[in-house]
């Protein structure tokens, strides 16, 4: 996820692009550039770092004249955050240049064809790839900069939302969507092109939002023509009339951060094996394991290292890691295995996962395992973060920046991406069948689509929350899998309304905390078709003895629970080992309601840093 902003027209294109760049910086802030028309050439700054840094460079770099231009705010995925490999790029012959938000999922084969071509690359990024087959095809065929766009997309796997221009034809931007989104702003004989309506809203409240598989020629006098990139077909603008403001935008329309990443997991969870999955090969590639299989295959031990809610993704890893793969995990909270002594051997795997890549502790416990000659695997989000560089190696979730403070869309896709290397690692393993394998990853594949589902509980979730958003405490139980998800609700809860909340296996709870039941103690139950079902339903039998109230969260069509608690959520059946990604959501939910009925800060709570970089 990144931001990406144009301007043609008659203004000065560096300020408002600049000042675009700067509303934008919340989708993703590790480099920035822009790429500006003088009149004769094309003129490019960019860095690492933030739009502040990028202004200070630039200014200082190129003159900042020009009614053209493209900029961009880069969220990394493919080559880590440096000066080479931000936003522009330019095409060979210097005669194109490109911004893209996205993911080129087969940018390794093009870009060896391109290779074989003649073609060089000077960054690590699979954005240059595509400038340069547009380049290609262009100069092969000797058609319009529109035309070679639509057919080098046609050659693309991925998401993408772009921007392109050539300084030979400077009165249009050609720009393209398929999964990221792309707003184009119209103005009097002028057009802004952005990843959001947010840095162009003073100047027009006239936008066009292209839809998937949609691309557009934006050229001055003409206007905007949009075409199907598949077919060809000539698409009617659709021009809507802005009613937003400025932070509404920033946030998509929704009213937090939060709610904004919840609603994202299901683009969230794809962008994480986009690329890495292919169910009808049966096959799973990621990099970071293919290049140390034998290190892993030879690991008598995986542990974990995290904090927070990483460690809860930790701790679902254990059941997928041991079920599948049949290897012993063990799963550390950061901090105390840092300062533990802890036996460790070159013998071992340690996994260490981190939304930011930041976490003092988790970086940290990382030395530490090193130091005793262990191999270290990173789960991180932000790409080039700390973690990520002091790690062997590593998969990165791609979710996209998470802003909120209680982490959502960080949590399903780290789930995701340690299924990914669990299901690999048990393949080679032979630990699971190659059917098993591939039911797996057929059933992975439906999961976006369920999760979508499980968000339609959002209006119910809501009339829940208003029952029970004064008790003074919570009980959130699961077994199995989902034992690491109650933990999880509980900690989202605590952290955002400052409601006392304890996650437990269900079973543990005839062990000292059914003391605390009463007829006031709403209990959170997660109770779905998979997985000791009927043990957890003589759990809810001994609640209920106790007059607590029961929230219980099932299999679509459940009777039997929903027979006995007072609530039911219901998401919808997948195999065991996944409904951790689908039994979270109401539970993220029902905290952000919950907060917000409260009055609470919901993306910023009281004590809470978003990467805890301290002790
Ligand atoms: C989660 O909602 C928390 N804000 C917190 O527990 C967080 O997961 C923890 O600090 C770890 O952060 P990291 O994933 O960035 O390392
Ligand atoms: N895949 C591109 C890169 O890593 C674009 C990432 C983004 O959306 O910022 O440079």
């Amino acid at each position: 996820m990144c931001g990406i902003v144009g301007y043609i027209g008659h203004r000065e294109a560096y300020p408002i692009i600049l000042k675009g760049l700067k509303r934008l910086e919340y989708r993703g802030y590790d480099s920035a550039g822009i790429a500006l028309f003088d009149g004769s050439d094309i003129k490019l700054s960019k860095t690492k770092g933030k739009v502040d840094d990028l202004q200070n460079r630039l200014e200082r770099e190129i003159p900042t004249k020009g009614t053209l231009g493209i900029g961009h705010t880069r969220w990394a995925t493919h080559g880590v955050p440096n000066d080479i490999n931000s936003h522009p790029h330019y095409s060979n012959s210097g005669n194109l240049v490109i911004i893209h938000n996205g993911i080129i999922e087969n940018y390794e084969s093009l870009k060896k064809e391109l290779i074989k071509r003649g073609y060089t690359f000077k960054s690590d990024t699979d954005t240059e790839v595509l400038v340069n087959l547009i380049e290609d095809v262009k100069k092969n065929e000797d058609i319009k900069l529109g035309k070679a766009v639509q057919i080098a997309l046609n050659q693309v796997v991925g998401a993408y939302a772009i921007a392109v221009f050539d300084k030979n034809k400077p009165n249009e931007i050609v720009v393209a969507r398929l999964g990221s989104p792309l707003a184009i702003g119209i103005g009097e004989n002028e057009f802004f092109i952005a990843s959001d309506a947010s840095p162009f809203i003073e100047y027009t409240k006239n936008a066009i939002y292209l839809e998937d598989e949609e691309m557009a020629v934006v050229r001055l006098e003409k206007g905007v023509k949009i075409r199907k990139i598949k077919d060809d077909s000539l698409v009617d603008p659709y021009v809507q009339e802005l009613k937003l403001n400025l932070e509404q935008i920033e946030k998509g329309g929704y009213d937090h951060f939060m709610l904004k990443e919840i609603y994202e997991q299901p683009n969230a969870i794809l962008d994480t094996f986009r690329g890495r999955m292919l169910p009808n090969e049966g096959i799973i590639k990621m990099a970071g394991v293919e290049d140390n299989m034998k290190t892993f295959l030879n690991a008598n031990r995986i542990i974990v290292v995290a904090c927070g809610t990483s460690w809860h993704a930790g701790l679902v890893s254990e059941y997928i890691f041991e079920d599948l793969a049949r290897i012993p995990v063990e799963v550390e909270y950061a901090s105390e295995f840092r300062y533990r002594n802890p036996v460790i051997t070159d013998k071992d795997v340690v996994i260490a996962i981190s939304q930011s890549g930041e976490t003092a502790d988790t970086l940290a416990a990382i030395k530490l395992a090193k130091s005793r000659g262990a191999f270290v695997f990173g789960v991180c989000n932000v790409v080039g973060s700390s973690i990520a560089r002091e790690t062997d190696a590593g998969a990165y979730t791609h979710a996209g920046p998470e802003i909120g403070v209680a982490s959502t869309k960080a949590f399903t896709t780290q789930i995701t991406v340690l299924t990914l290397i669990a299901l690999r690692l048990a393949r080679a393993k032979g630990t699971i069948s190659s059917s098993e394998f591939r039911q797996h990853m057929i059933e992975l594949e439906l999961i976006p689509e369920k999760v979508k589902k499980s968000l339609e509980s959002d209006d119910y979730v809501k009339s829940i929350s208003e029952i029970y958003k004064n008790a003074g405490n919570f009980l959130y139980l699961g077994r199995g899998y989902n034992f690491p998800v109650a933990l999880e609700g509980a900690l989202k809860l605590k952290e955002i309304s400052y409601i006392h909340a304890e996650g437990y296996p269900a079973a543990e709870m005839k062990h000292g905390p059914i003391a605390l039941i009463d007829e006031n103690m709403p209990i959170v139950v997660i109770a779905t078709k998979k997985g000791h079902y009927e043990k957890v339903v003589s759990n809810i039998q001994e609640i209920k003895s106790r007059k607590g109230k029961i929230i219980g969260i099932v299999t679509e069509g459940d009777q039997q629970v929903k027979a006995l608690a007072d609530h039911v959520i219901e998401v919808p059946e997948t195999i065991e080992s996944l409904t951790p990604l689908l039994t979270t959501i109401p539970l993220q939910l029902l905290s952000y309601h919950i907060a917000l009925m409260l009055g609470k800060n919901v993306d910023q709570p009281r004590n809470l840093a978003k990467a805890v970089t301290v002790e």
